[in-house]
């Protein structure tokens, strides 16, 4: 059983001078700890002038990156011995540590001392979960086992995120490994029986991950499916055509629709085939596609149309709409339908010669524009981005300018 430690911090709002509105209590978990801010009619010193208060609150600009972000919650600027700034929540001082007052460290590395808190004269321990609740932006969490790019990412029905294969430092790669959101960490799990990249995956309806076709050498026309309750991998029905860079999506049925992509002769491929769970077969199918690269070149799904740079796609009518234009040229870059219905689009290649970005911007279907939002800490491209189940992004490896292969991921 995993130890959950709940903090309560009481966020006093009585004596906030100048704060018309009230933000609502906020809860939210990080690593194995939750936390609650409720709402106080008790006094609090973040907000007492009086108590020779020094901070100040964050600047929610979103273009300065050393600043703090915009939060549900007002957060603070903190300042530590050593005159580092950390943005954190106003908190309740009294269930905070005092620092070691000769040494200022705090006895758990989970922690930072600060030493105009506020909170007393003395220092007061930070924890570095109360530090990570008041950013929005891309924040590091643990790194892959396996450094990789052209894999995949799939969010399973509990939570937890499949990242399979692609291509790292030793090649083409059968390893997949298991992103638990909750805790933050990695774990191996058990190869797939071909090593393949370009290749798609798809959780079905019985939460088995289909992963179809893809490339070690060949353009492969195999599939196997993955049992999260056993770990283990399963042959299922070979696809009549061998497929790499295609695109897979699960119908409303259950079945899994795959489409285009480039056979093993380098024929870019309009086809289309269905997968059936119940029978394990697979049955080719008309496609209305004009071109099957179209959709696997990062664009996002929107009420079934899809976003692609500055344009969006209607299969079932086959008709492109120009939109507002991105602020960044890019490919094979990731772009996710977050749950506010906006759509981030992160990283990308920016040129032929291969020169990858940081910078990531918002698609707001509703006005058809694009926003600048903060850069990915790692340039990247031939990434991945999975929205998770508590709304944040988790975007894996890709390839990256300083290491090539990257095992680095962020969440967003
Ligand atoms: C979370 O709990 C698990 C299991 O108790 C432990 O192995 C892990 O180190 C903990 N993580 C953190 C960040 O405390
Ligand atoms: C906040 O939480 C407190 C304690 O749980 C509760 O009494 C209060 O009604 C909540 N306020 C709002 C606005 O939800
Ligand atoms: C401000 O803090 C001082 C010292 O801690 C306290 O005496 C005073 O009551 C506080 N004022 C308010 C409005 O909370
Ligand atoms: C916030 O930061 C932006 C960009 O760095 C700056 O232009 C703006 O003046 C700042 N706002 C405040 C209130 O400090
Ligand atoms: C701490 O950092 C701030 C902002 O970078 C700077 O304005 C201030 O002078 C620094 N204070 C000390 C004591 O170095
Ligand atoms: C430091 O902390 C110790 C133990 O908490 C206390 O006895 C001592 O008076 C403190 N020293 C100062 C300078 O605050
Ligand atoms: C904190 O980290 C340091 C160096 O990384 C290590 O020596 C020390 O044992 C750690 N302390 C705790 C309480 O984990
Ligand atoms: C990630 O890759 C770097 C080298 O790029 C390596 O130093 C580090 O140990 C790797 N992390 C893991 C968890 O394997
Ligand atoms: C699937 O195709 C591979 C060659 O790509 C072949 O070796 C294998 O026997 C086929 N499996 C079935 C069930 O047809």
């Amino acid at each position: 059983m995993r130890s959950i430690i709940v903090l309560f911090f009481i966020i006093s709002l009585s004596s906030v001078k100048g704060q018309t509105t009230q933000p609502p209590n906020y809860s939210c978990s990080e690593n194995n700890a939750s936390i609650q801010f409720t709402l106080s009619s008790s006094a609090h010193s973040a907000w007492n002038s009086t108590a020779n208060c020094a901070l100040q609150q964050c600047n929610t600009s979103l273009n300065d990156n050393n600043n703090c972000r915009s939060s549900s919650t007002p957060c603070y600027d903190y300042r530590t011995i050593n005159n580092i700034s950390y943005c954190a929540l106003g908190i309740l001082c009294s269930i905070l540590e005092r620092c070691n007052n000769i040494t200022q460290t705090c006895s758990s590395n989970n922690s930072v001392c600060v030493i105009n808190s506020c909170c007393s004269p003395q220092a007061v321990c930070l924890p570095f979960l109360a530090i990570q609740m008041c950013n929005t932006g891309w924040l590091y969490t643990r790194d892959m086992n396996d450094a990789r790019a052209y894999h995949t990412a799939s969010r399973l029905s509990s939570g937890i995120v499949l990242v399979t294969g692609g291509w790292g430092d030793t090649g083409h790669l059968n390893s997949a490994e298991l992103y638990d959101p909750s805790i933050g960490t990695w774990a191996t799990t058990s190869n797939m029986n071909n090593a393949r990249y370009y290749h798609t995956a798809s959780v079905l309806s019985n939460g088995n991950v289909l992963v179809t076709g893809g490339a070690n050498g060949n353009i492969l026309n195999s599939a196997e499916l993955y049992d999260p309750s056993t770990g283990t991998w399963t042959p299922t029905g070979n696809m009549t055509n061998a497929r790499g860079f295609h695109k897979a999506s699960v119908l409303s049925n259950g079945k899994v629709l795959v489409t285009g992509g480039v056979d093993d002769n380098g024929n870019i491929l309009n086809s289309a085939e269905l997968y059936d769970p119940s029978t394990s077969t697979w049955t080719t199918t008309a496609s209305e596609l004009s071109n099957g690269l179209v959709l696997v070149t990062g664009g996002a799904l929107i009420n079934n149309r899809v976003l692609n740079s500055a344009e969006l796609y209607d299969p079932s009518t086959g008709i492109w709409t120009t939109t507002g234009s991105m602020t960044w040229t890019r490919y094979s870059h990731t772009a996710s339908v977050l749950s506010n219905a906006k759509v981030l689009v992160a990283g990308g290649g920016a040129d032929t010669f291969g020169t990858c970005i940081s910078s990531a911007e918002l698609y707001d279907p509703l006005t058809s524009t694009w926003t600048a939002t903060s850069h990915l800490h790692d340039a990247r491209y031939h990434h991945t981005a999975s929205v998770l189940s508590n709304g944040k992004v988790l975007v894996t490896g890709g390839v990256d300018i300083s290491t090539l292969f990257s095992n680095i991921t962020e969440l967003y």
